[in-house]
């Protein structure tokens, strides 16, 4: 079976009820926020977030009406994360197609997101649980703090691979992090798996965000063009890593700028991306992808049947080894 049939397998019937279940909420009765959400559900992601949430919570009870709507408020939240990213980055491009702020405008896409967050909040309210209100608002201000920072980190200059893990964090793997949380809530599991189900999350997150960071270095099939990150301000670890080892002379103007919070030009991002793939930054991000992998599989707890496992393992076999 590839990874994706393992991964789904055991929630295949749950995976589609979801499906309905989301795509039934992406409604509005003006107009104009009915067309944005109708474009929306027309070009729907790799859903990883709900799937996780699913997963985790099959895993280890049931899956009921709290699961869903736990994982409808993750996926909301984000696909408005991602609404407002766009914005932020002013990407013309989402899931290889425009993105809604170019289809629509960006005043629309900001509204949209905040329409999605509303929903999300009204999704994480009828869970009637206390403890996933307060995992959502949490993640809630991870991630534009995750946003905000990264905005910082450029303005002042302080690319480092500490404060980077930080920004992903914060940006990607919270969300995971919560995934995994409100599953364990949901299907009332214990204290434990709570631990190591959100240890899961958060390495699966970190790979999941330095997978998409390697994309920017190469040709890819996931709609944003070589350079885009850089192009943006973000300096992401295979860079960090060859500006803090390489000697290499065609680095020192970079350096230079970065630190003064100058954007590069795209001679420089050239260098830039190319010196990262042949001094070792590209090898160096793989090889942390490689060593938090291991780290996610050695928190799925021992006692949850084969089939989970398996899926669970393949699932980050497929963030770290996936194409788009
Ligand atoms: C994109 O996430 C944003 C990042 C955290 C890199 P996904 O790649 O999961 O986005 P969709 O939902 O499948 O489009
Ligand atoms: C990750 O940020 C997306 C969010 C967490 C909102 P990026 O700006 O790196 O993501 P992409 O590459 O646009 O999907
Ligand atoms: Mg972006
Ligand atoms: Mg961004």
């Amino acid at each position: 079976m590839d990874l994706l049939s393992t991964i789904k397998e055991p929630v295949k019937q749950e995976i589609i009820d979801f499906n309905e279940y989301f795509n039934s909420l992406l409604k509005s009765d003006v107009v104009l926020m009915n067309d944005a959400l109708s474009f929306l559900s027309k070009s729907i992601g790799k859903m990883m977030r709900p799937i996780l949430v699913l997963l985790v919570a099959k895993s280890i009870g049931n899956v009921d009406e709290k699961t869903y709507s736990a994982a409808a408020a993750v996926e909301m939240l984000h696909t408005a994360s991602l609404l407002h990213d766009d914005v932020i980055d002013e990407s013309d491009k989402r899931r290889g197609r425009p993105s809604l702020n170019t289809r629509f405008n960006n005043n629309v896409a900001v509204l949209a997101g905040d329409y999605l967050f509303s929903m999300a909040l009204n999704c994480t309210a009828k869970t009637a649980d206390i403890r996933v209100i307060d995992a959502i608002s949490v993640m809630g201000r991870d991630l534009p703090n995750g946003e905000v920072m990264q905005v910082e980190l450029q303005q002042k200059g302080l690319y480092n691979e500490e404060n980077y893990l930080k920004v992903i964090y914060y940006k990607t793997a919270s969300l995971f992090v919560c995934c995994a949380a409100c599953a364990v809530y949901t299907a009332d599991g214990n204290a434990e798996y709570l631990e190591k189900f959100c240890n899961y999350g958060k390495y699966a997150g970190l790979c999941f965000q330095m997978k998409d960071d390697i994309f920017d270095y190469y040709s890819n099939d996931i709609g944003k063009p070589t350079g885009s990150d850089m192009r943006e301000g973000k300096i992401t670890l295979p860079a960090l890593y060859v500006l803090r080892t390489s000697s290499n002379p065609l680095l020192q103007p970079i350096r230079e700028k970065l630190s003064n919070g100058i954007y590069l030009d795209e001679k420089e991002i050239e260098t830039l991306i190319d010196i990262s793939k042949k001094e070792g930054g590209v090898d160096y991000t793989e090889n942390l992808i490689n060593h938090y992998r291991n780290l996610a599989i050695n928190s799925i707890p021992g006692d949850i049947p084969d089939e989970y496992r398996n899926a669970l393992i393949a699932y980050i076999d497929y963030v770290i080894s996936r194409d788009k």
